[in-house]
């Protein structure tokens, strides 16, 4: 059974059905609310990144390089990557999906900043995104960083479990949330991006009254874990 692992903000661990281990947006050296320090990260098979903002992308490279993952990003962030001595990597794009080991993923548009953490240069700035994952049946949607977009209704019906910022100021707030749980129309709601530092603080309990009997709103502490 596939089963989701949050290490708080936007971090957390997917285990597909076939047994790989999927690392979305790793940051846990210098996170204040990761639930393991980046020694203690088991060994991920892939390790998918939204964007390259350091709170996103910081130990992507660093992890890569110690497991041997394959790293899964834009274009511009795998070259950068790859400037950067990694070998294992995928290159994706907006709207593009591809048939992985344990399943297919699409990489969904977001709206937010693209820079990407340590290219001191600029040349591998990009446009930040999201991931659409098919886990064998589960379908788990991890939007990145990003504002409310009408372009989230045309994930309705495509999406089980959708893992959406709330922090409000740098994404999406609670309110606009709730409008994308009523444009997503998924069966299970995580909150993400929220709570990392005061900028961010939200009442996940609050949100969890607004969304109603839209969809089931699961809010997990760092280190909690949810069978899909
Ligand atoms: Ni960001
Ligand atoms: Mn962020």
């Amino acid at each position: 059974m596939p089963k989701l692992i949050f290490h708080g903000h936007a971090t957390c661990t997917l285990e597909a059905a076939n047994g790989s281990r999927i690392l979305v947006d790793p940051w846990f050296e210098g996170s204040p609310v990761a639930d393991i320090g980046l020694d203690e990260v088991p060994d991920p098979d892939f390790i998918f990144c939204t964007h390259g903002h350091e709170d996103h992308f910081a130990d992507a490279i660093p992890l890569a390089r110690r497991s041997g993952a394959t790293l899964v990003s834009t274009f511009e962030i795998v070259s950068f990557a790859q400037e950067q001595g990694i070998e294992n990597a995928h290159p994706m794009h907006i709207g593009g999906g591809y048939d992985f080991p344990f399943g297919r993923v699409k990489m969904t548009p977001a709206l937010h900043g693209g820079a990407v953490a340590g290219d001191e240069s600029g040349r591998f700035t990009t446009v930040p995104g999201g991931f659409l994952f098919d886990l064998g049946g589960v379908r788990v949607y991890h939007a990145g960083d990003t504002a409310l977009l009408t372009d989230m209704q045309l994930l309705r019906g495509a999406v089980d479990v959708a893992l959406l910022p709330i922090g409000d100021n740098f994404t999406m707030g609670p309110e606009d949330a709730v409008r994308a749980v009523e444009f997503i129309e998924p069966q299970v709601v995580v909150p993400i991006h929220y709570n990392t530092f005061d900028l961010i603080r939200q009442d996940a309990e609050a949100f969890r009254a607004d969304v109603g009997d839209r969809a089931r709103v699961e809010v997990l502490e760092p280190g909690d874990s949810l069978e899909l």
